[in-house]
């Protein structure tokens, strides 16, 4: 969903202190749904790459289990990740307003919002982090095509199995770091995001203070006024 469709739907709900939609209900299941199944494709993977993370594979129900719902697990989270691409493409897209705030993202890193200048929707971090997934993915679906259907490789072509492993480790690699990061700020770092993921609603304070430009546009109708 586009910026403005979600703008358009949002605003403020009731008198000034209620809430601003910032998540629809179906934004909400596809970003759960993608939460659960990276989850499950990170403990079964690490039981896969190490015998010390095994251990992983087992509370799962067990290393054949484990290597059976893994490459289809990994399909559904493709699945919600091009959810996400049609939902928020357009949000994403970088703007001149993030070219200033990532010259200043140290701010952000130490949660000095104030000190940034208005982002919109999503900021230039959050836009880091989905591009970083979207393209990690898409390593991970290619070479995990490739694992999965070896048999399928014709011997003269071996080099690509081992290709596909090196890239399917680092996408992997590639989306953990984003995952590490996406995770603390939204649950310890930036108070009160977790709460617009579940309940689909960002007080005003928040949204002013994170993200002015949507914020105005949401409340106003109009531009950022400083
Ligand atoms: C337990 C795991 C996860 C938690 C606790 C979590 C938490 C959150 C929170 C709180 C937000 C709202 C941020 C805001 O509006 O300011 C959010 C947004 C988002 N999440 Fe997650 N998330 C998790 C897993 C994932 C996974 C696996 C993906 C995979 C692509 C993902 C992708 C996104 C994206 C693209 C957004 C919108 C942009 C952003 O805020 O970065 N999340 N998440």
């Amino acid at each position: 969903m586009s910026a403005s469709r979600v703008v358009s739907s949002a605003g403020v709900t009731g008198g000034s202190n209620e809430g601003i939609l910032r998540y629809t209900l179906w934004e909400r299941i596809v970003h759960w749904g993608a939460a659960v199944t990276y989850i499950y494709n990170l403990i079964t993977g690490f039981a896969f790459w190490s015998p010390y993370l095994f251990w992983g594979a087992v509370i799962v129900g067990g290393g054949a289990t484990a290597r059976f719902w893994h490459p289809w697990v990994g399909l559904v989270f493709v699945v919600t990740l091009l959810c996400m691409y049609q939902m928020w493409r357009r949000d994403m897209a970088p703007t001149e307003a993030d070219r200033k705030w990532a010259r200043v993202m140290y701010f952000y890193m130490t949660n000095e919002d104030e000190k940034l200048p208005p982002t919109g929707r999503f900021n230039f971090g959050q836009k880091l982090f989905f591009w970083a997934m979207w393209y990690g993915v898409i390593g991970l679906l290619l070479s995990g095509m490739v694992m999965w259907f070896n048999e399928a490789i014709p011997w003269s072509l071996r080099g690509l199995r081992y290709l596909a492993v090196a890239v399917h480790v680092i996408s992997a690699l590639v989306t953990i770091g984003g995952f590490i990061v996406h995770v603390y700020m939204g649950t310890a770092l930036v108070r009160g995001s977790l709460t617009a993921m579940i309940s689909g609603e960002a007080s005003p304070q928040w949204a002013k203070g994170h993200h002015r430009l949507w914020y105005d546009e949401a409340v106003r109708g109009g531009p950022a006024k400083k």
